[in-house]
């Protein structure tokens, strides 16, 4: 019985300090824009087409990373649907982002700079 009431506490108390860490990542104070661009990248569904490392649907996020960096372009523009598709430009492929594009466009400014932030911060 001791040690089953033992094992109680210690599940609560791992619970407890789970959650309390996840909570403090979430509040801004402890939010950098990489993460929160990164919880708003899941939180619109993007990872369903893209994947920090490898291509799935679309381009993986580090090919993007790497093509913006190199041509000194505007990811946020991009989001805002101000210019062209620069990582792949094959039309079919282009047609299947412009659904996201009327999320993205919709976003507040901070949020697509969150987004961006994390984009670019994928190696
Ligand atoms: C249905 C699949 C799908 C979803 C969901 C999706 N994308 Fe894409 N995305 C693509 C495809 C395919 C491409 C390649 C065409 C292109 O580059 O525009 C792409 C390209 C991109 C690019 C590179 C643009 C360029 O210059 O070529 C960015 C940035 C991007 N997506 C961001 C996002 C974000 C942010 C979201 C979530 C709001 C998102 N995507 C959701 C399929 C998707």
């Amino acid at each position: 019985m001791k040690k089953l009431i033992l094992s109680i506490a210690c599940v609560s108390f791992l619970l407890v300090s789970f959650t309390t860490k996840e909570n403090e990542k979430l509040s801004p104070k402890f939010q950098t824009s990489i993460e929160k661009g990164k919880r708003l990248f899941k939180k619109n569904a993007c990872t369903g087409c893209h994947q920090e490392q490898m291509k799935v649907v679309g381009p993986s996020l580090k090919d993007i990373a790497a093509k913006y960096t190199s041509k000194k372009a505007n990811l946020t523009t991009f989001l805002q649907g101000k210019s062209e598709a620069i990582v792949d430009t094959a039309p079919s492929q282009v047609a299947m982002m412009k659904a996201s594009l009327s999320i993205t466009k919709r976003m507040k400014a901070e949020d697509l700079k969150a987004i961006t932030d994390y984009i670019l911060s994928i190696k």
